[in-house]
């Protein structure tokens, strides 16, 4: 069975509307783990837009299953990871304008600037994985540097409909095979959702799932009625 990986990023995006204490993703971490979390997934970004430093320190301490970082090849987020020892860390493009991890990491095109940030993570005893599209040149490269895992981006399959969809899959199923010829462990994640999780956890040899947006949704809906109730009961 693929592990799964709860990105809480959105539980910091809620308390940074208001840049107070809450909701405090140290304490999001520690649910998803009674839920049966394998891993907690979170993302540094440059421009701190949810994640701060100090969830990353504090989730160091108190995450008892594996941490999986998520940052762009830029030193000084990469010196953070070498420092802080997350036991994962995955290789992400990032643009200060997109709204979310937009597309995979373009290692063909990059490939000193993923070299320079894998064989650093590599050297601090980081286990790197590189997100990728499901696009062979890139599977290669990611094989050529050193990368001990794939996460293939799902944010194609997770949009198409139709024939589409059937094609989409049929390239992360192809692609899945090819990391793990290379010896590469096999990742998935963006988009993933309680309507299209199945086939891609089926897929042979999947060995993680990072699921974010979809989680955070359904516990906001599935929450939301207990906390008017409380509310209710304290104004009473
Ligand atoms: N994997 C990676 C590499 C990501 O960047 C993200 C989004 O932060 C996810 C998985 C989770 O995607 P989603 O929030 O759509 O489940």
């Amino acid at each position: 069975m693929p592990e799964l990986g709860v990105n809480i990023d959105h539980v910091a995006t809620v308390r940074q509307a208001r840049k107070t204490y809450e909701p405090d993703p140290v304490w999001a971490a520690a649910l998803a783990e009674l839920g049966g979390a394998d891993g907690i997934t979170i993302h540094l970004r440059e421009d701190r837009r949810h994640i701060q430093d100090r969830d990353l320190r504090v989730l160091r301490e108190t995450v008892t299953v594996k941490l999986n970082l998520e940052l762009a090849c830029v030193d000084e987020i990469v010196q953070i990871a070498c420092e802080v020892l997350p036991e994962q860390a995955t290789l992400v493009p990032e643009r200060r304008e997109e709204v979310t991890t937009e597309g995979g990491l373009d290692v063909v095109g990059n490939r000193d600037a993923v070299r320079r940030a894998t064989d650093r993570l590599n050297e601090a005893g980081i286990a790197v994985s590189l997100f990728l599209d499901p696009n062979p040149r890139q599977i290669e490269a990611a094989a050529d540097l050193g990368a001990r895992a794939v996460e293939l981006h799902t944010g194609q399959y997770a949009s198409a409909r139709g024939d589409e969809l059937r094609h989409q899959l049929d390239l992360l199923v192809g692609a899945g095979r090819h990391v793990r010829q290379l010896g590469m462990a096999l990742h998935a994640g963006h988009g993933l959702n309680y309507h299209n999780v199945v086939p891609v956890a089926r897929i042979d040899d999947m060995h993680e799932l990072n699921i974010g947006h979809s989680i955070v949704s359904r516990a906001i809906m599935t929450g939301l009625e207990r906390a008017v109730r409380e509310m209710k009961q304290l104004i009473a």
